[in-house]
């Protein structure tokens, strides 16, 4: 486990930050968080009707897009481990009278049974999970057969010029105006910049995936390459066995 995503220490963190996480999610992004989870939902394949859920799922806002996006003859359920994040997020789903509902549970140890939903999906979560490999098997595991594990991240530009001018707000300008904001609580603002620079780039990452036992891994970037949603399908045998993961592996490569 890397020191950094400690649980305990990631669920004070968030705990601490959760009255203004929303607000300075949407100013410090420019409001594009909204269209990035929008586009997540739509990666992932989610229709009307569906039951799908949301890992990692803080205050709600990708769990309530997935539950606009199943209907009301679907089912949107959001799980996460730190509970004030969960209970600001089902006041805002009740508020709006969104039947989402929000509980609190380790995505490395989902109370769900196996196969249980059509889409499995985490937004700017998995990244704080403290084994990466671990928590993608447990989306899949609840997966159903064909199913598809979407993965939203913040990823690197590609773009060297772009990346510059990226990085001095990313790097500098972000963490100071993040923690003046959140009163600095536990440098979560500095955390951020720290654990994306740490993260496996695209590449990478689609491997894991698929080592993770995921079929025909797709990548779609976002805003010059500040997102990507990372896709995966469930194999109809789970665990897969060693001669598919071997297959899908090469797939990969
Ligand atoms: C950056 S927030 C993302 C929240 C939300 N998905 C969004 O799109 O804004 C990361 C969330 O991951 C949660 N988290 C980290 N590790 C977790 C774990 N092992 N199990 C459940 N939740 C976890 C944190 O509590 C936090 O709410």
């Amino acid at each position: 486990m890397q020191p950094m995503q400690e649980p305990a220490r990631i669920r004070g963190m968030f705990a601490a930050i959760a009255g203004t996480y929303d607000t300075l999610n949407h100013v410090l992004s420019l409001n594009q968080d909204r269209g990035w989870r929008r586009f997540a939902v739509e990666m992932a394949g989610v229709r009307a009707g569906d039951t799908v859920l949301d890992v990692c799922c803080g205050t709600g806002d990708l769990a309530l897009e997935l539950s606009r996006k199943v209907g009301p003859g679907g089912r949107a359920v959001g799980t996460d481990f730190c509970e004030a994040m969960v209970r600001l997020g089902q006041g805002k789903a009740d508020e709006a009278r969104d039947p989402v509902r929000l509980g609190v549970a380790d995505t490395l140890r989902l109370p769900f049974a196996s196969a249980r939903f059509r889409a499995v999906t985490v937004g700017f979560g998995i990244r704080n999970v403290a084994d990466l490999r671990a928590g993608i098997r447990e989306m899949a595991r609840v997966t159903a057969p064909r199913g598809k594990v979407a993965i939203l991240e913040f990823t690197q530009p590609a773009n060297p010029l772009f990346r510059f001018v990226y990085y001095v707000y990313f790097l500098i300008l972000l963490p100071i105006l993040g923690n003046l904001v959140a009163g600095g609580r536990r440098n979560a603002y500095g955390y951020l910049p720290r654990s994306v620079l740490a993260f496996p780039d695209r590449d990478e990452l689609a491997r894991i995936i698929t080592d993770c036992g995921l079929l025909d891994v797709r990548v779609h970037s976002r805003t010059f390459g500040i997102v990507t949603v990372h896709v995966g399908t469930r194999p109809g045998q789970w665990p897969p066995s060693s001669a598919a993961a071997a297959s899908a592996s090469r797939g990969a490569s």
